[in-house]
């Protein structure tokens, strides 16, 4: 049976930046034949293969009350995401303001699976992580009608760049993750979860959904499965993390992200990324997909995969 829709579906953060999450939800809802409206924050050859793809784009600024107030209207269901900014908080409460105010059946939130082992008395260093936390708070408060999206680390917004560099000039991955154990989901499939609940969000009003890859395990598991995607040698190597600190001030990246990533390394050194949750199987009805089959899908990202025949 067909669901009517009243609206369209608003999707922030839809130019996609480095997770994508926002993009890839646009597409699959297309996808499925049902009408899109997409925040983008400039017009730019993203907005326009959005509106190519069919999407209605419009442009404005989660942070202006009026931007938001303008492209919430008229719309029921809203998936809610941008980048990592100092700015998040501020950005949710402005969105749940409108949304009471506009009065949405579903407001699907993006947030971080680390929320799921914190409270007042433990939250964590990043400022980021913490705003998701206070963003949860604020919008439980705010008796919207939500679904919350807690997945860990992205493959794409994460491995990928972070990890593809070196694996590609000296077949190594260089975190500072110790001997602890994660499990990346990929953001295509978060993006799938998110596709599905704004598809027929009513079952899931209220629920919050982890998630997580197939695997937990150490970094020299994640480096085995490098290596069986790309048919070659990669191992991981174990930096400090003043080193990789420095790696990212030097890269350029703001000091909000350092903050935030080098938390994020030190939790998964202490264990806090050892996480299995099925929530990719549980909404879509499909297992999420692992590093290999991510590794192997992105090669030439990582340096290609070798085609002779070498032991690994
Ligand atoms: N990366 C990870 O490993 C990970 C893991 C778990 C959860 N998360 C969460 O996922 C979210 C990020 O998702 P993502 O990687 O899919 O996002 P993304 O692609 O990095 O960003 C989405 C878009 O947000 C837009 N944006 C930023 N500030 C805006 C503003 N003031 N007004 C309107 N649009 C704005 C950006 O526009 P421009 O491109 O034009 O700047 C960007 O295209 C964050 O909440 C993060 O905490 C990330």
């Amino acid at each position: 049976m067909k669901t009517t829709i009243h609206g369209p579906i608003l999707i922030t953060g839809a130019a996609g930046q480095v997770g994508a999450v926002g993009r890839t939800v646009t597409g699959l809802l297309l996808e499925r034949g049902l009408p899109v409206r997409a925040l983008v924050r400039r017009e730019d050859e993203r907005a326009a293969a959005l509106r190519a793809a069919g999407a209605e784009v419009v442009v404005g600024d989660l942070l202006e009350p009026a931007d938001v107030y303008r492209v919430v209207l008229g719309c029921r269901r809203v998936y809610f995401g941008m980048s990592v900014s100092a700015s998040y908080l501020e950005a949710t409460v402005t969105m749940a303001a409108v949304a009471r105010e506009v009065g949405v059946e579903a407001l699907v939130n993006m947030s971080q699976m680390t929320v799921s082992q914190m409270n007042i008395q433990n939250t964590t260093p990043s400022p980021q992580q913490r705003q998701h936390w206070l963003s949860e708070q604020t919008l439980a408060w705010s008796g919207l009608p939500v679904v919350t999206i807690r997945p860990t680390v992205f493959l794409e917004g994460f491995f990928l760049p972070v990890t593809g560099p070196s694996v590609r000039d000296r077949g190594r991955i260089e975190l500072p993750f110790g001997e602890g154990k994660t499990n990346p989901v990929a953001a295509a499939d978060v993006a799938r979860v998110i596709a599905a609940v704004l598809a027929d969000p009513k079952p899931h009003l209220g629920r919050i959904y982890e998630l997580t890859g197939p695997r937990s395990q150490d970094m020299n598991g994640v480096a085995r499965e490098y290596s069986e995607a790309l048919n070659r040698e990669v191992t991981y190597a174990d930096i400090t993390s003043d080193d990789w600190a420095r790696q990212l001030k030097k890269a350029g990246l703001p000091e909000y992200l350092t903050k935030h990533l080098v938390t994020m390394a030190e939790l998964n050194r202490a264990g806090r990324y050892d996480r299995l949750a099925d929530g990719v199987a549980r909404v879509t009805g499909q297992p999420p997909i692992s590093i290999r089959e991510f590794v192997s899908h992105h090669a030439d990202k990582f340096g290609g995969l070798q085609t002779t025949n070498t032991k690994i």
